[in-house]
């Protein structure tokens, strides 16, 4: 839990690009430095509602804008930055100890998840004021 968000970054996939369109592929370990146990993602988003308000104690996520665009704020309770993600090829490392949101999806944008973890509700740390206590002790 000692984690910041500058431990938090971007990294830049691989892209095969041919005529017919392009492929990005992940390999849990190889691409990304952790195994993948699970995806999800998220769509069908409303205009201005966000997403995440949450930490997790364990759980690290790639997190892709599979398609359109959408900021993510990042807290570790003394740093904050926001980081957009706009391009498939790229995917935002969150660590563990991090408060995130997802804001400003465009429209049609789908946030794809790659995970570290199965889920586990008791990895969520959902109160801001619990985050807090948990990282500063305060
Ligand atoms: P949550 O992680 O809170 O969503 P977000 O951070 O995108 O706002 O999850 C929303 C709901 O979905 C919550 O009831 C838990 C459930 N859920 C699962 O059952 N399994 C999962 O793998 C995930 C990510 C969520």
């Amino acid at each position: 839990m000692q984690s910041n968000v500058y431990d938090c970054v971007v990294l830049p996939l691989n892209k095969i690009h041919n005529r017919a369109g392009n492929i990005t592929i992940v390999e849990g370990q190889i691409n990304i430095p952790f195994d993948i146990q699970r995806i999800y993602y998220l769509y069908d988003i409303p205009g201005g509602e966000s997403r995440g308000g949450h930490a997790h104690k364990a759980l690290k996520q790639l997190i892709i804008a599979a398609s359109g665009s959408f900021d993510v704020l990042l807290d570790d309770s003394i740093n904050k930055k926001v980081v957009t993600l706009n391009r498939p090829d790229y995917g935002l490392l969150v660590v563990p100890g991090i408060w995130r949101e997802l804001m400003e999806f465009s429209s049609g944008a789908v946030c794809l998840v790659l995970a570290s973890e199965k889920y586990e509700e008791e990895d969520y740390i959902r109160d801001y004021h619990t985050f807090l206590f948990i990282k500063n002790g305060n």
